[in-house]
């Protein structure tokens, strides 16, 4: 496969210059903001786009501007903001072969530095026949549109068969040689439902590549049905890929997306198995860019996640535990630290003050101003109060905590009291605050928690269910912050929220009120969402 220097294609541009650069794509703000119960909002997003250049990532998928209004804002603030920084990655925008989303996402990326629309259309039986009502014929002329409008605007042009494992091939690749001759540089093979099986899956993209005559990258995008997303991505590489679409933490429709950590980490590791293929990620910032996406989403890693999970580096077996401490070879092929596993210690106590906070936060690259700093830093002090050593990730989650609260302009716990035991029902009072005013109640529960979050029901007016629940520890120790995230579920929607404190009846608290604040917002936004579509 040869490929083409267009004007504004990095993929294109980077893969010329160094045949083994394998691009990679992260899609979290948009496939993965798709996973149930995640709604990010334009400084979230940006957020995280910050942190994904920081990463170092060739390309972030930013949203699908035609969505809504908040899609459109959030693709435009990343393009103007992150797309514009120095080294930064191209941004991307999802559009249909409809001329007027791929205008409206023209429209929402054009302030980049480097921009592409990715077009898709689906291709498969099942789709066709169910969601599209087209014909082949249609297909081949939708993509054929859509693909050389995007060409108008830029000459970074991605173009996808939606579910192109379960396409016939034939068909299939009638449809991407249309979609080349159209002027598309990426063409993207989307698992869609998870169907692929590694080494059919790699057939499939060497298929591809002997098939389709001309310029372009071809790309993996892998979903995790079977748990094979990752496996079936590093096959479309070594079958010659050269871009992978991925999620961190592997977030996405329903199983995920192959994740960013694990892609990235198997290239590195066995080098023997890709031999030449390298990529720009900085994997030092994985484990960051980690946390901040499970905490602004409130999707929890789950402990024994590859790279990322809590126990990635934990050893628990006498033997394990032996041959580690002798050399940490024998049980580990990563090094923590290389994936920025190891928590460092900030030198910072209860006596610094807020100059040395700001400048902490800012070397971590944490921007937060005004009042968001103040309260940060009011609960920094609390936290110096009660623990003794603190780390990068306490003040990631203390600042995550307060920044959230900023966002949403939703109810801040003010004051918590709450008495339990063995003896007696359990009790809580709360102070709530929202736009100035304060909301007192109190509850009576099952245990302190429970009293607690119904006090917060009674003092919000918002009727919630409990899903789930889940305490896990931010950093180790006895003075460890809690780390509390729960699922709710309120007129039909799921929603999570988080909390930390060094007591775990508080975290809960504030877990339980940071979900109902997302609720209340995601019934704002939905109320004013113009357009309900998605792939
Ligand atoms: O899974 C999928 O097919 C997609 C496309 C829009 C690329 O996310
Ligand atoms: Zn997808």
């Amino acid at each position: 496969m040869t490929t083409k220097k267009t004007t504004n294609s990095q993929a294109a541009a980077s893969t010329e210059d160094d045949p083994g650069h394998l691009v990679v794509f992260d899609t979290t703000l948009r496939d993965g903001e798709q996973s149930p119960g995640i709604s990010l909002d334009a400084a979230e997003k940006l957020e995280i786009a910050e942190q994904l250049a920081r990463v170092g990532v060739d390309y972030v998928e930013a949203g699908f501007p035609v969505a809504s209004q908040g899609d459109f804002e959030a693709v435009q603030a990343i393009a103007r903001e992150v797309g514009n920084e120095p080294g930064a990655p191209a941004i991307c925008g999802l559009s249909r072969t409809h001329i007027a989303d791929v205008d409206r996402c023209w429209e929402a990326l054009r302030d980049a530095a480097r921009a592409r629309i990715h077009v898709f259309i689906s291709t498969s039986p099942q789709h066709m026949e169910h969601m599209l009502k087209m014909t082949q014929a249609q297909v081949l002329a939708e993509t054929r549109a859509g693909v050389a409008r995007a060409r108008e605007h830029t000459g970074d042009v991605e173009f996808s068969p939606q579910d192109a494992t379960r396409t016939p091939l034939d068909f299939m690749l009638e449809v991407l040689v249309t979609a080349v001759e159209a002027g598309a540089t990426t063409l993207n093979i989307p698992d869609t439902v998870g169907y692929g099986i590694p080494w059919d899956f790699g057939a499939l993209i060497q298929h591809i590549r002997r098939q389709v005559p001309g310029d372009y990258v071809l790309s993996t995008h892998c979903h995790n049905d079977l748990g094979l997303a990752t496996a079936n991505t590093l096959a479309g590489v070594q079958a010659g890929a050269r871009q992978v679409e991925v999620c961190v933490n592997g977030l996405g429709e329903r199983a995920g997306n192959a994740a960013l950590e694990e892609v990235v980490m198997a290239l590195r590791i066995r080098p023997d198995q890709f031999p030449g293929i390298t990529t720009t990620v900085r994997t030092e910032e994985l484990a960051r860019v980690s946390r901040l996406v499970a905490r602004l989403t409130g999707y929890p890693v789950q402990y024994n996640k590859a790279v990322v999970g809590r126990n990635a580096f934990a050893h628990e077996s006498g033997i394990h535990q032996h041959g580690v401490l002798a050399d940490r070879s024998t049980y580990e092929i990563i090094d923590a630290a290389s994936v920025g596993q190891v928590g460092r210690q900030i030198v910072l106590g209860k006596h610094s003050g807020r100059h040395a906070f700001a400048d902490t936060l800012e070397k971590m690259g944490i921007h937060v101003q005004g009042d968001a700093l103040n309260q940060a830093f009011a609960r920094f002090k609390e936290l110096a109060d009660r623990k003794v050593e603190i780390t990068e990730a306490d003040i990631e989650a203390i600042v995550a905590e307060e920044l959230g609260h900023d966002l949403i302009e939703g109810f801040k716990l003010e004051a918590l009291e709450v008495s339990g035991g063995t003896v007696g029902m359990p009790r809580a009072g709360v102070v709530l605050s929202r736009a100035g005013d304060k909301i007192e109640a109190t509850s009576e529960g099952n245990g302190m928690i429970d009293a607690a979050c119904s006090a917060i029901r009674t003092a919000t007016g918002v009727q919630t269910r409990l899903i789930g629940f889940n305490v896990s520890s931010v950093t180790g120790g006895v003075d460890a912050l809690g780390d509390v995230v729960v699922q709710l579920e309120a007129e039909g929607l799921k929603v999570s929220g988080r909390g930390v404190s060094t007591d775990v009846v508080e975290a809960s608290t504030r877990a339980y009120l940071a979900a109902v604040n997302r609720f209340v917002r995601i019934k704002a936004r939905n109320e004013r969402r113009q357009v309900e579509i998605g792939p």
